[in-house]
Protein backbone atom coordinates (compact mmCIF):
# COMPACT_ATOMS: atom_id res chain seq x y z
CA UNK A 1 0.00 0.00 0.00
CA UNK A 2 1.25 3.52 -1.30
CA UNK A 3 0.98 6.29 1.92
CA UNK A 4 0.96 9.66 0.99
CA UNK A 5 1.95 12.46 3.18
CA UNK A 6 0.48 15.36 4.20
CA UNK A 7 3.01 17.91 2.54
CA UNK A 8 2.90 15.71 -0.75
CA UNK A 9 -0.94 16.20 -0.51
CA UNK A 10 -0.77 19.95 0.08
CA UNK A 11 1.95 19.87 -2.78
CA UNK A 12 -0.19 18.33 -5.08
CA UNK A 13 -3.12 20.38 -4.19
CA UNK A 14 -1.25 23.55 -5.00
CA UNK A 15 0.36 22.26 -8.16
CA UNK A 16 -3.65 21.40 -9.37
CA UNK A 17 -4.63 25.22 -8.15
CA UNK A 18 -1.84 26.85 -9.87
CA UNK A 19 -2.54 24.44 -13.24
CA UNK A 20 -6.13 25.77 -13.35
CA UNK A 21 -5.35 29.19 -12.16
CA UNK A 22 -2.72 29.80 -15.01
CA UNK A 23 -5.21 28.39 -17.89
CA UNK A 24 -7.43 31.24 -17.03
CA UNK A 25 -4.89 33.72 -16.77
CA UNK A 26 -3.76 32.50 -20.20
CA UNK A 27 -7.32 32.72 -21.62
CA UNK A 28 -7.90 36.13 -20.34
CA UNK A 29 -4.59 36.99 -22.15
CA UNK A 30 -5.79 35.71 -25.03
CA UNK A 31 -8.73 37.67 -25.50
CA UNK A 32 -6.63 41.07 -24.09
CA UNK A 33 -4.48 40.96 -26.24
CA UNK A 34 -3.88 41.69 -29.89
CA UNK A 35 -4.12 39.07 -32.18
CA UNK A 36 -0.21 38.07 -34.52
CA UNK A 37 -1.88 38.54 -37.54
CA UNK A 38 -3.17 42.54 -36.52
CA UNK A 39 -1.39 45.51 -37.94
CA UNK A 40 1.61 45.83 -37.23
CA UNK A 41 1.42 42.21 -36.88
CA UNK A 42 5.70 41.76 -36.17
CA UNK A 43 5.02 43.90 -33.20
CA UNK A 44 2.15 42.05 -32.50
CA UNK A 45 3.92 38.30 -33.32
CA UNK A 46 6.71 39.41 -30.57
CA UNK A 47 4.51 40.51 -27.64
CA UNK A 48 2.76 36.69 -28.27
CA UNK A 49 5.82 35.00 -28.57
CA UNK A 50 7.17 35.99 -25.35
CA UNK A 51 3.75 36.12 -23.39
CA UNK A 52 2.86 32.82 -24.99
CA UNK A 53 6.25 31.11 -24.00
CA UNK A 54 4.80 29.91 -21.00
CA UNK A 55 5.70 31.31 -17.80
CA UNK A 56 4.00 30.27 -14.20
CA UNK A 57 2.02 33.02 -14.00
CA UNK A 58 2.52 33.75 -10.56
CA UNK A 59 1.92 37.87 -10.28
CA UNK A 60 -1.84 37.10 -11.40
CA UNK A 61 -2.08 34.29 -9.50
CA UNK A 62 -1.14 36.09 -6.41
CA UNK A 63 -3.56 38.52 -7.33
CA UNK A 64 -6.57 36.21 -7.50
CA UNK A 65 -5.43 34.74 -4.55
CA UNK A 66 -5.16 37.37 -2.01
CA UNK A 67 -8.36 39.18 -3.93
CA UNK A 68 -10.92 35.96 -3.57
CA UNK A 69 -9.73 35.94 -0.08
CA UNK A 70 -10.66 38.69 0.74
CA UNK A 71 -13.97 38.69 -0.86
CA UNK A 72 -13.48 40.04 -4.59
CA UNK A 73 -15.32 38.40 -7.32
CA UNK A 74 -12.45 36.53 -9.97
CA UNK A 75 -14.29 37.83 -12.93
CA UNK A 76 -13.59 41.62 -11.69
CA UNK A 77 -9.77 40.64 -10.76
CA UNK A 78 -8.81 38.61 -13.97
CA UNK A 79 -8.15 41.37 -16.16
CA UNK A 80 -5.49 43.32 -14.07
CA UNK A 81 -4.49 40.30 -13.36
CA UNK A 82 -3.44 39.95 -16.14
CA UNK A 83 -2.15 42.98 -16.62
CA UNK A 84 0.55 42.30 -14.13
CA UNK A 85 1.51 39.64 -16.14
CA UNK A 86 2.06 41.71 -18.84
CA UNK A 87 3.91 44.03 -17.08
CA UNK A 88 5.76 40.85 -15.81
CA UNK A 89 7.01 40.10 -19.53
CA UNK A 90 7.87 43.55 -20.31
CA UNK A 91 10.23 43.45 -18.03
CA UNK A 92 11.38 39.91 -18.94
CA UNK A 93 12.16 41.32 -22.31
CA UNK A 94 14.03 43.64 -21.38
CA UNK A 95 15.80 42.18 -18.72
CA UNK A 96 17.30 39.68 -21.61
CA UNK A 97 18.46 42.28 -23.98
CA UNK A 98 22.13 42.53 -25.12
CA UNK A 99 22.46 45.70 -23.13
CA UNK A 100 21.13 44.56 -19.48
CA UNK A 101 21.71 40.44 -18.72
CA UNK A 102 22.25 39.15 -22.52
CA UNK A 103 20.30 36.00 -22.24
CA UNK A 104 19.32 33.48 -25.20
CA UNK A 105 16.84 31.29 -23.90
CA UNK A 106 13.61 32.52 -21.90
CA UNK A 107 10.86 30.29 -20.63
CA UNK A 108 12.12 27.28 -23.01
CA UNK A 109 12.54 29.40 -26.05
CA UNK A 110 14.89 31.93 -27.81
CA UNK A 111 14.63 35.20 -26.07
CA UNK A 112 12.21 37.94 -28.11
CA UNK A 113 15.00 39.50 -28.77
CA UNK A 114 16.93 36.84 -30.80
CA UNK A 115 13.51 35.98 -32.93
CA UNK A 116 13.04 39.38 -33.61
CA UNK A 117 15.51 41.64 -33.07
CA UNK A 118 16.79 44.00 -30.61
CA UNK A 119 14.31 47.00 -32.07
CA UNK A 120 11.22 44.89 -31.85
CA UNK A 121 11.96 43.37 -28.60
CA UNK A 122 12.35 46.99 -27.06
CA UNK A 123 8.90 48.20 -28.78
CA UNK A 124 7.02 45.08 -27.87
CA UNK A 125 8.10 45.30 -24.10
CA UNK A 126 7.02 49.19 -24.38
CA UNK A 127 3.77 48.01 -25.66
CA UNK A 128 3.17 45.51 -22.99
CA UNK A 129 3.90 48.04 -20.28
CA UNK A 130 1.52 50.62 -22.09
CA UNK A 131 -1.00 47.78 -22.45
CA UNK A 132 -0.89 46.48 -18.96
CA UNK A 133 -1.44 49.99 -17.33
CA UNK A 134 -4.10 50.67 -19.90
CA UNK A 135 -5.99 47.75 -18.58
CA UNK A 136 -5.53 48.67 -15.09
CA UNK A 137 -7.44 52.15 -16.11
CA UNK A 138 -10.04 50.32 -17.60
CA UNK A 139 -11.27 46.96 -15.80
CA UNK A 140 -12.56 46.28 -13.84
CA UNK A 141 -15.51 48.31 -15.56
CA UNK A 142 -18.36 50.07 -13.12
CA UNK A 143 -18.15 53.46 -11.64
CA UNK A 144 -18.20 51.25 -8.02
CA UNK A 145 -14.85 50.11 -8.93
CA UNK A 146 -13.75 54.06 -9.87
CA UNK A 147 -11.80 54.97 -6.82
CA UNK A 148 -10.22 51.42 -6.36
CA UNK A 149 -9.06 51.75 -9.80
CA UNK A 150 -7.00 54.95 -9.11
CA UNK A 151 -5.32 53.24 -6.18
CA UNK A 152 -4.52 50.59 -8.10
CA UNK A 153 -2.75 52.30 -10.72
CA UNK A 154 -0.86 54.58 -8.32
CA UNK A 155 0.40 51.14 -6.18
CA UNK A 156 1.63 49.60 -9.84
CA UNK A 157 3.17 52.36 -11.08
CA UNK A 158 4.94 53.21 -7.44
CA UNK A 159 6.24 49.57 -7.92
CA UNK A 160 7.85 49.48 -11.04
CA UNK A 161 9.47 53.11 -11.62
CA UNK A 162 12.63 54.55 -10.26
CA UNK A 163 11.63 53.53 -6.95
CA UNK A 164 10.42 50.06 -7.11
CA UNK A 165 11.67 47.43 -9.83
CA UNK A 166 13.28 49.96 -12.36
CA UNK A 167 15.01 51.30 -9.32
CA UNK A 168 16.11 47.81 -8.27
CA UNK A 169 17.14 46.70 -12.08
CA UNK A 170 19.51 49.70 -12.55
CA UNK A 171 21.17 49.12 -9.30
CA UNK A 172 21.42 45.02 -10.16
CA UNK A 173 23.14 46.43 -13.05
CA UNK A 174 25.72 48.99 -11.23
CA UNK A 175 26.35 46.43 -8.88
CA UNK A 176 27.72 44.06 -11.45
CA UNK A 177 30.88 46.53 -10.61
CA UNK A 178 31.01 45.87 -7.28
CA UNK A 179 33.65 43.87 -5.89
CA UNK A 180 32.05 43.00 -2.72
CA UNK A 181 28.57 44.44 -2.26
CA UNK A 182 26.93 44.58 1.00
CA UNK A 183 24.11 42.19 2.37
CA UNK A 184 21.89 45.57 2.56
CA UNK A 185 22.69 46.11 -0.91
CA UNK A 186 21.70 43.08 -2.52
CA UNK A 187 18.65 42.48 0.02
CA UNK A 188 17.32 46.41 -1.42
CA UNK A 189 18.30 45.02 -5.21
CA UNK A 190 15.73 42.42 -4.38
CA UNK A 191 13.41 43.56 -3.04
CA UNK A 192 13.26 46.19 -5.54
CA UNK A 193 13.56 44.30 -8.64
CA UNK A 194 11.29 41.45 -8.01
CA UNK A 195 9.71 42.31 -4.53
CA UNK A 196 7.68 44.93 -5.41
CA UNK A 197 6.15 44.30 -8.33
CA UNK A 198 4.77 40.75 -6.74
CA UNK A 199 4.04 42.81 -3.34
CA UNK A 200 1.46 44.71 -6.00
CA UNK A 201 0.39 41.89 -7.32
CA UNK A 202 -1.20 41.07 -4.04
CA UNK A 203 -2.28 44.12 -3.14
CA UNK A 204 -4.24 44.44 -6.46
CA UNK A 205 -6.28 42.15 -5.81
CA UNK A 206 -6.94 43.42 -1.76
CA UNK A 207 -7.34 46.95 -3.37
CA UNK A 208 -10.02 45.64 -5.32
CA UNK A 209 -11.45 43.35 -2.80
CA UNK A 210 -12.15 46.95 -0.79
CA UNK A 211 -9.68 45.87 1.88
CA UNK A 212 -9.20 48.51 4.85
CA UNK A 213 -6.04 49.54 5.35
CA UNK A 214 -5.08 47.58 7.87
CA UNK A 215 -5.89 44.68 6.08
CA UNK A 216 -3.56 46.11 3.37
CA UNK A 217 -0.89 46.18 5.40
CA UNK A 218 -1.04 42.48 6.43
CA UNK A 219 -0.98 41.76 2.76
CA UNK A 220 1.79 44.38 2.12
CA UNK A 221 3.41 42.38 5.05
CA UNK A 222 2.78 38.84 3.05
CA UNK A 223 4.17 40.21 0.03
CA UNK A 224 7.51 41.92 1.08
CA UNK A 225 8.77 38.62 2.25
CA UNK A 226 7.31 36.44 -0.56
CA UNK A 227 8.78 38.98 -3.10
CA UNK A 228 12.59 38.94 -1.41
CA UNK A 229 11.89 34.60 -0.85
CA UNK A 230 10.80 34.40 -4.65
CA UNK A 231 14.39 36.25 -5.92
CA UNK A 232 16.33 34.22 -3.11
CA UNK A 233 15.30 30.83 -4.43
CA UNK A 234 15.95 32.56 -8.01
CA UNK A 235 19.27 32.97 -7.03
CA UNK A 236 19.88 29.16 -5.85
CA UNK A 237 18.39 28.41 -8.99
CA UNK A 238 20.33 30.34 -10.92
CA UNK A 239 23.72 28.23 -9.00
CA UNK A 240 21.98 24.87 -8.53
CA UNK A 241 19.90 24.11 -12.29
CA UNK A 242 20.00 24.03 -15.24
CA UNK A 243 18.94 25.27 -18.50
CA UNK A 244 16.47 22.25 -19.10
CA UNK A 245 14.75 22.59 -15.67
CA UNK A 246 14.51 26.08 -15.78
CA UNK A 247 13.86 27.36 -19.16
CA UNK A 248 16.58 30.50 -18.85
CA UNK A 249 20.18 29.73 -18.61
CA UNK A 250 21.87 29.28 -15.30
CA UNK A 251 25.34 30.00 -13.73
CA UNK A 252 24.64 33.31 -15.89
CA UNK A 253 24.85 35.26 -12.62
CA UNK A 254 28.30 34.62 -11.30
CA UNK A 255 29.86 35.00 -14.40
CA UNK A 256 28.30 38.43 -14.82
CA UNK A 257 29.17 39.16 -11.19
CA UNK A 258 25.56 39.88 -10.18
CA UNK A 259 24.76 40.91 -6.48
CA UNK A 260 22.98 37.73 -5.20
CA UNK A 261 22.54 35.95 -2.08
CA UNK A 262 24.25 33.24 -3.11
CA UNK A 263 27.13 35.46 -3.93
CA UNK A 264 27.16 37.22 -0.44
CA UNK A 265 25.60 35.13 2.21
CA UNK A 266 26.55 31.43 0.36
CA UNK A 267 24.32 28.88 -0.45
CA UNK A 268 23.78 27.34 2.94
CA UNK A 269 22.69 30.77 4.48
CA UNK A 270 20.68 31.72 0.99
CA UNK A 271 18.65 28.91 2.17
CA UNK A 272 18.23 29.17 5.19
CA UNK A 273 17.28 33.00 4.62
CA UNK A 274 14.86 31.91 1.78
CA UNK A 275 13.21 29.07 4.86
CA UNK A 276 12.64 32.47 7.26
CA UNK A 277 11.03 35.08 4.34
CA UNK A 278 8.49 31.88 3.32
CA UNK A 279 8.02 31.40 7.76
CA UNK A 280 7.17 35.15 7.72
CA UNK A 281 5.05 34.88 4.91
CA UNK A 282 3.01 32.39 5.99
CA UNK A 283 2.65 33.93 9.39
CA UNK A 284 2.03 36.91 7.96
CA UNK A 285 -0.85 35.07 6.02
CA UNK A 286 -2.81 33.36 8.76
CA UNK A 287 -3.71 36.69 9.91
CA UNK A 288 -6.33 37.09 7.16
CA UNK A 289 -9.40 36.01 6.80
CA UNK A 290 -10.01 32.04 6.50
CA UNK A 291 -6.56 32.04 7.73
CA UNK A 292 -5.14 33.60 3.92
CA UNK A 293 -6.67 30.86 2.23
CA UNK A 294 -4.34 29.18 -0.94
CA UNK A 295 -1.11 32.15 0.11
CA UNK A 296 0.35 29.95 2.90
CA UNK A 297 0.94 27.28 0.40
CA UNK A 298 1.58 29.58 -2.37
CA UNK A 299 4.61 30.79 -0.04
CA UNK A 300 5.63 27.38 0.70
CA UNK A 301 5.48 26.65 -3.10
CA UNK A 302 7.76 29.90 -3.75
CA UNK A 303 10.46 28.04 -1.45
CA UNK A 304 10.06 24.87 -2.55
CA UNK A 305 9.58 25.24 -6.64
CA UNK A 306 12.26 23.95 -9.04
CA UNK A 307 12.23 26.59 -11.80
C1 LIG B 1 11.65 35.55 -13.47
O1 LIG B 1 10.35 35.52 -12.97
C2 LIG B 1 12.24 36.89 -13.22
C3 LIG B 1 12.42 37.21 -11.81
C4 LIG B 1 11.82 38.19 -11.25
C5 LIG B 1 13.30 36.40 -11.01
P1 LIG B 1 9.50 34.18 -12.99
O2 LIG B 1 10.34 33.06 -12.45
O3 LIG B 1 8.19 34.40 -12.35
O4 LIG B 1 9.33 33.92 -14.56
P2 LIG B 1 8.12 33.27 -15.37
O5 LIG B 1 7.07 34.31 -15.47
O6 LIG B 1 7.65 32.05 -14.63
O7 LIG B 1 8.72 32.95 -16.70
C1 LIG C 1 15.03 39.94 -13.15
O1 LIG C 1 15.97 39.39 -12.28
C2 LIG C 1 14.14 40.91 -12.48
C3 LIG C 1 13.27 41.57 -13.48
C4 LIG C 1 13.03 41.11 -14.68
C5 LIG C 1 12.64 42.81 -13.13
P1 LIG C 1 16.94 38.32 -12.95
O2 LIG C 1 17.76 38.92 -14.02
O3 LIG C 1 17.62 37.57 -11.87
O4 LIG C 1 15.85 37.35 -13.63
P2 LIG C 1 16.22 36.11 -14.57
O5 LIG C 1 17.11 35.20 -13.75
O6 LIG C 1 16.88 36.66 -15.79
O7 LIG C 1 14.87 35.50 -14.83
MG1 LIG D 1 18.51 40.84 -14.43
MG1 LIG E 1 18.10 38.22 -16.01
MG1 LIG F 1 17.98 35.42 -11.98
Amino acid sequence: MTTTSGTETVARDVAAFLARRRADVDRELERLLPAGDEWPSQLHRAIRHSVFAGGKRLRPILCLAAGEVLGARTEDLIAPACGLEMIHTYSLIHDDLPALDNDDLRRGVPTCHVVFGEATAILAGDSLLTHGLGIFASHPRGERFAAAKVRVLETVVDAIGTRGMIGGQAADLEAENEAAPTAELVAKIHENKTGRLMCASLLVGAILAGASEETLSIVDLYGRRIGLAFQIKDDLLDVESDAATLGKASGKDAAAGKATFPGVWGVDKSRQLLSENVAAAVEAASALPGGGGVLPDLARFVGSRTS
